[in-house]
Formats: structure tokens, C-alpha cells, sequence
């Protein structure tokens, strides 16, 4: 394995390094003071604690939604099912009209609830940290949402989209290095 110190760290290694840790994909909502819905996908999701119940996601500080995230008290974590891909794309796309021909159920904090979603975390905004170029937000989840069905998750790993029965088999991306010498 190559060695990189701080300050030789090249951003795209980097990045490849971060794309070795699999995640799933979700969309965090939130109906801002405007009335305006908010939206945006994210694989930064966590568990953080289970008493009291907190669970975390990163949002970068240069989204154009950012300091409307920041008013929010509550949001909701919707963990989307692989037949979300293209939810998926249409709430990562920036200042792109992600509520067009969405349907959405208020939720009980009155964040917009995706359906067809595995599970969703409704949170009142609990803290806030720095996170360099992103903000940590914590949420504690004051009301939770399981899907009946047993829907497959949307995974993210090597820079795109994968499925739990296929996925896995793929090579790893052009670039991602850093397993040379093991
Ligand atoms: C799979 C995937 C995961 C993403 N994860 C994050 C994330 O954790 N944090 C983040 O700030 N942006 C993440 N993004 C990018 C945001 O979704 C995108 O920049 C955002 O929707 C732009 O919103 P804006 O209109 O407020 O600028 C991700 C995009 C994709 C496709």
C-alpha cells in the first residue's frame, strides 16, 4: 500500500480511498421556513447513539441549500431502495428542480416523506459541528418509518451505484491504487 502524508494527500486518492467504504444512498428533506421543500441526496448518513437515538449526514458547505439547512429544526433521512437510482440523481443535481413530479407525505415533524423509501428517520436538528469544507448535522430521531416490504437497499462504492446481488463483483475504479503492494 502506497503511503501519502498530509500534505502530499492528492484529493483524487483521496477520494478513491473514501469510495472503498460502501455506503447506502439517502435523500434528507426538509419543508424550510419559506414553505420551499429542501432536498438532497447524500451517503454521508450514520448511526451516531442509540440513547438518546442521534444519527448524523454531512452536507457541503458550497450547496446552494446550505444555509436553508442551517434554519431547519427538523428533517427527514429517507434511505432509498435500488429502484431509486434516478431519485437518487435528480436530488443530487445542484439547484436542479428536485420536486418536480415528486410525490411526498408530510411527515409527523412535517419534513416531506418520501414513499418507497426501506426506512426513514424523521429528526428534530439536535447539533451542528464543523466539518471542514462540509457541516456535520447531528438529528435525533423523534419518529421512524419502516417499509413493510423488503426492498433491496441502493449501495454507492467505487464512485457509482451498486446493487447487493451484482455489485460486488465489479473491478474496483481506474485509479484506486491503493491496494498495490498487499
Ligand atoms: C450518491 C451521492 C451521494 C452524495 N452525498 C453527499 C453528501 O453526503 N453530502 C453532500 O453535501 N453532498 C452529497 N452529494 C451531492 C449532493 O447531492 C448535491 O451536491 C446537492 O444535491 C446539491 O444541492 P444544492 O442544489 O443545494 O446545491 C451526493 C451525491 C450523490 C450522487
Amino acid at each position: 500500500m502506497q503511503a501519502a502524508s498530509a500534505e502530499s494527500l492528492d484529493e483524487r486518492r483521496f477520494r478513491d480511498a473514501l469510495g472503498a467504504f460502501p455506503t447506502g444512498v439517502a435523500i434528507v428533506t426538509a419543508a424550510a421556513d419559506s414553505g420551499e421543500r429542501l432536498g438532497m441526496t447524500v451517503s454521508s448518513f450514520n448511526s451516531v447513539s442509540l440513547s438518546p437515538p442521534l444519527v448524523l449526514f454531512s452536507l457541503a458547505r458550497r450547496a446552494h441549500s446550505f444555509a436553508a439547512w442551517c434554519r431547519t429544526r427538523h428533517y427527514a433521512v429517507n434511505i432509498l431502495s435500488r429502484d431509486q437510482e434516478q431519485l437518487s440523481n435528480r436530488f443530487a443535481r445542484a439547484l436542479g428542480d428536485k420536486w418536480a413530479d415528486t410525490v411526498a407525505i408530510d411527515g409527523a415533524t412535517g419534513a416531506p416523506l418520501l414513499p418507497n423509501a426501506l426506512a426513514a428517520f424523521e429528526c428534530a436538528a439536535h447539533a451542528r459541528h464543523d466539518g471542514g469544507d462540509h457541516a456535520i448535522f447531528v438529528g435525533r430521531v423523534v419518529a421512524l418509518h419502516l417499509s413493510a416490504q423488503r426492498h433491496e437497499p441502493l449501495i454507492f462504492f467505487g464512485g457509482r451505484y451498486r446493487r447487493l446481488d451484482t455489485g460486488f463483483q465489479d473491478p474496483l475504479p481506474q485509479g484506486a491504487s491503493m491496494f498495490e503492494g498487499w
